[in-house]
């Protein structure tokens, strides 16, 4: 097979309009809805594009989800094998994802999500005003949507207050897309450091919080080590914030180019859950998909699929499917079948966090409209610096005034 003739993956074709995931030229490159595609970093894979499809393949255990393994398509630089990186099950298969993925099921539950939800409404007005004293005009992204996450993360492991600035700049710096490897290895290591000593004392003292709960239930009965709880909560911290805090700045951005939507969310907050699940659609953060690789021979959407190759689940494509999404391109918040869409993935691996996340996208929103009524961006859509290599989609700055 003549692999550079195949249409180049990811799609990064800069487009003015950063609510278009996919070009309409790079449609029309695609062989069809099963389609052979040309990896950045050698090889090619099947680009997997309707919903019917992603759904099928997202629950087949016959694919891993493991980027270690030869043959495995890689869609980004990956670091060398970690040692420690003990928890990271959102890269694991079989029995062993299950054993963590079960050990978090509860606590990501809406009931325990509510719990935390008057944490997550004080992050986001104190962000937020925040934001008000510098400006106007201000960056969104790096007053509101970035710092909302971190900090949520904070409440939700049960870091003490003395330590969240020190949890905050040390998340800052390795979320930073212009943080050196060195730089980013030592917060890491910074990071670690400071949750090891916490789960240390909450051993000694639990109290409320996630990270106690994991220790005296999971770590003090032997079923999980004290590394392994370390980069679990590495991997929420990490999981949980670009995709966030994209979310949070595109939505701010999308509401802002759709006029009216803003004062309607104000005039009745009620409409958040709805108005969530359209943008999680619309948006889908996730904008190269999700890489898996066969470990035996599957059917897809009709094609053969042997042992060995790899295959990409492309939510974004799924999410504009016509069969499932009338008028898929049209930003419509009182779409009936939102709901359907797969921006949290599906089948093994869907997110874990999603209720959080909705949490707070939703009073993220809610808040945005009622402080800021005069909201405006400073740039037109087409000049807002966009992030089109990075893992999650997003804007680099959202500068706003009021
Ligand atoms: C709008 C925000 C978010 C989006 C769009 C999003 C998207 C996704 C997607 C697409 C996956 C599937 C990955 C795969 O199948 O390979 C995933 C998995 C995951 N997410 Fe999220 N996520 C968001 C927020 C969060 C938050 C807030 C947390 C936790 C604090 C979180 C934690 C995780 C974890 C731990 C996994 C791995 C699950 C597993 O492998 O079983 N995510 N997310």
């Amino acid at each position: 097979m003549d692999v550079a003739s195949l249409p180049a993956f990811p799609f990064i074709g800069p487009d003015d309009n950063p609510f278009i995931p996919v070009k309409g030229a790079d449609l029309e490159r695609l062989e069809g809805p099963v389609g052979k595609v040309r990896l950045p970093f050698g090889g090619w894979a099947w680009l997997i594009s309707r919903h019917d499809d992603v759904r099928q393949l997202l629950r087949h255990t016959g694919f891993s989800s493991d980027q270690y393994k030869t043959g495995f398509p890689i869609l980004n630089p990956i670091p060398p094998k970690q040692e420690d990186a003990s928890g990271l099950f959102i890269f694991m298969d079989g029995e062993e994802h299950s054993r963590f993925r079960r050990m978090l099921t509860a606590e990501f539950m809406i009931k325990n999500i509510r719990r935390i939800e008057p944490l997550i409404e004080e992050t986001v007005v104190q962000a937020l005003e925040r934001m008000r004293e510098i400006g106007p005009p201000a960056d969104l992204m790096n007053e509101f949507a970035l710092p909302v996450p971190s900090m949520t993360i904070c409440h939700l492991l049960g870091v003490p207050y003395s330590d969240h600035d020190f949890f905050q700049d040390h998340s800052r710096v390795i979320m930073d897309r212009n943080s050196g490897p060195e730089e980013t290895q030592a917060a890491l290591g910074a990071l670690a450091g400071l949750l090891g000593d916490l789960i240390k004392f909450k051993r000694a003292t639990p109290e409320d919080d996630l990270l106690s709960r994991l220790v005296v239930e999971r770590v003090d009965t032997g079923q999980l080590r004290e590394d392994e709880l370390v980069s679990l909560a590495m991997l929420l911290l990490v999981a949980g914030h670009e995709t966030t805090a994209n979310m949070i700045g595109l939505s701010a951005l999308a509401l802002l180019e759709h006029p009216g939507q803003l004062d309607a969310l104000r005039a009745d907050p009620s409409l958040a859950p709805g108005l969530v699940e359209e943008l999680l659609r619309y948006i889908t953060v996730v904008r190269t998909g999700l890489p898996r690789l066969a470990m035996e021979d599957a059917e897809i959407g009709g094609q053969q699929i042997k042992a060995g190759e790899g295959v990409v689940a492309m939510l974004s494509m799924a999410n504009r499917d016509h069969s499932v999404f009338e008028d898929p391109d049209d930003f419509d918040p009182k779409r009936r079948e939102a709901h359907r869409h797969m921006a949290f993935g599906f089948g093994l691996h869907q997110c874990i966090g999603q209720p959080l996340a909705r949490a707070e996208l939703r009073v993220a929103l809610v808040e945005l409209a009622r402080r800021f009524p005069n909201l405006r961006s400073e740039l037109k859509l087409a000049d807002v610096p966009q992030r089109p290599m990075a893992v999650t989609f997003g804007v680099a700055e959202l500068p706003v005034t009021w």
